[in-house]
């Protein structure tokens, strides 16, 4: 999405409390930015403008919370939304951070000692060119590097509206070890009640364009040798 320059948004994102500008000196401390150190870690990766993150933090008071994006221009948008949310719930946003980071080098800005249990990628950008598929933010490059700091049992949660990044991401999925153990090619038919909807979701959703959706589960250690027993064996 191209967004214009905004000569605020770096110094008033610079001097936000819960906004990280050297995310990858957090790593393996996550815990120590929150209110609450013990909440395990659920993580957006490309939280854009911040409705989802904010409603989730805030519907599920349980967890600490960690939106990534690439672009200032969309963090201060995503700063102020969660600053008025948390202050229309009363709440303080405590249990949120947000940071600047390529997600293409996310394993430098995680590790397993941050206890993530959860991943959220919500609309991410298809990549069509030839030979760009690798950017995909679901693509085994990503999604390697997002195992390094997954523990068993931990899942990724992927929206889209585009259905040849959907099917190319249920094959990604597997090839990185992950297991697909929930999928809906048409999320708001017979929406589920944890859904939240994000900023782009809302825009297709108004054009009738059908959301496709899935979850999948880190694959248990016995199950993954297995699977590469199998791929070397071929
Ligand atoms: C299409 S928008 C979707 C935003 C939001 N998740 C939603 O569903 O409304 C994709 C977002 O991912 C961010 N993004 C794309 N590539 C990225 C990267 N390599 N590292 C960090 N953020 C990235 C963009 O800046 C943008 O905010």
């Amino acid at each position: 999405m191209r967004m214009r320059h905004k000569p605020y948004a770096r110094p008033e994102l610079a001097a936000w409390p819960r906004y990280v500008p050297q995310p990858d000196d957090l790593r393996g401390q996550w815990a120590s930015f929150f209110d609450d150190p013990t909440k395990p870690l659920r993580v957006e990766l490309g939280c854009g403008k911040g409705g989802f993150l904010a409603q989730l933090a805030l519907r599920n008071t349980g967890y600490n919370y960690l939106g990534v994006d690439i672009k200032s221009e969309m963090l201060v948008v995503a700063k102020r939304t969660i600053e008025r949310l948390y202050a229309n719930a009363g709440q303080q946003p405590g249990n949120i951070a947000i940071t600047s980071r390529n997600i293409e080098q996310i394993e430098q800005t995680l590790a397993t000692t941050d206890r993530v249990h959860r991943v959220y990628i919500n609309f991410c950008n298809p990549w069509y060119k030839t030979g760009y598929a690798k950017h995909r933010l679901t693509h085994p490059r990503q999604l390697f590097q997002v195992r390094q700091f997954l523990p068993e049992g931990g899942e990724v949660w992927f929206k889209t509206d585009d259905t040849p990044l959907f099917e190319d991401s249920l094959r990604y999925f597997a090839h990185a070890g992950f297991e697909v153990t929930w999928l809906s090619r048409d999320l708001h038919r017979g929406e589920p009640a944890w859904n939240i909807r994000t900023e782009h979701e809302n825009m297709f959703a108004a054009e009738g364009v059908p959301i496709k959706a899935c979850i999948a589960g880190v694959r248990p250690a016995q199950l993954e040798r297995a699977a590469i027993f199998r791929l070397k064996n071929i």
